[in-house]
């Protein structure tokens, strides 16, 4: 009796400090690291429609991560990402000399990706709860600027439109108690927009910018 007493209390710890699941009407809120690692393509510049055989390529950057998931029930959930802006380097290959500019720091521009995605938590008995989402993004450019130098070209009146595209990831938290986690994922973001600038006071300049991050988060949750 006392035997069976001290294994069922037993087995009740393990599954208490094992296997918190989540239930409908959770609220987690996660903040930490997060990545944005646009893909290394070059995106062509154009010159009056014509290929300048100039290209842009954008550095990576990270910034403080916000994370807030609904669960509607064990499984599915609402998951909304945001960010302080980021802010990338823009960089100009100019193999040909046709500016002399290969190299150079050509901009900055500041956006922010905000991304609402339906999570997929897979069912799992243990501490580690690994999850698949997939949204859509929504990425709004401000603050493009061109550097000194390439003001002093002639090139000026720098902007990229916005970007509405698809997000998918993989994640998964680690469980520390009832109400800490942390948790980190890996993200795709379809990211495309097009630059226009101005050459010597014509607006001549042209470029798809595509983006597309990869997108990595280390953040830690609390569950309400
Ligand atoms: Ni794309």
């Amino acid at each position: 009796m006392k035997k069976s007493l001290l294994a069922l209390a037993l087995l009740s710890v393990i599954s208490i400090s094992s296997a918190a699941d989540y239930k409908a009407g959770d609220i987690v809120v996660r903040g930490g690291m997060t990545n944005v690692n646009p893909d290394s393509g070059k995106s062509a510049v154009l010159l009056g429609g014509a290929d300048s055989t100039m290209s842009l390529s954008v550095d990576d950057n990270s910034q403080l991560g916000l994370n807030f998931v609904y669960f509607y029930d064990q499984n599915w959930a609402i998951e909304v990402l945001a960010a302080t802006p980021f802010t990338h380097d823009v960089t100009i290959h100019d193999p040909n000399a046709v500016l002399n500019v290969d190299g150079a720091k050509l901009a900055e521009v500041t956006h922010l990706p905000p991304t609402i995605s339906a999570i997929y938590y897979f069912q799992s008995d243990s501490s580690f709860k690994p999850y698949v989402g997939l949204g859509l993004n929504y990425t709004i450019f401000f603050d493009e600027g061109f550097e000194e130098a390439p003001k002093s070209l002639g090139l000026s009146n720098l902007e990229l439109d916005s970007s509405l595209g698809l997000a998918a990831q993989i994640g998964a938290d680690y469980q520390l108690n009832d109400k800490w986690h942390i948790n980190a994922s890996v993200r795709y973001i379809d990211i495309d927009s097009e630059a226009t600038f101005d050459v010597g006071g014509s607006s001549i300049g042209k470029s798809d910018v595509n983006v597309d991050p990869t997108v990595f988060s280390i953040l830690v949750g609390y569950k309400f």
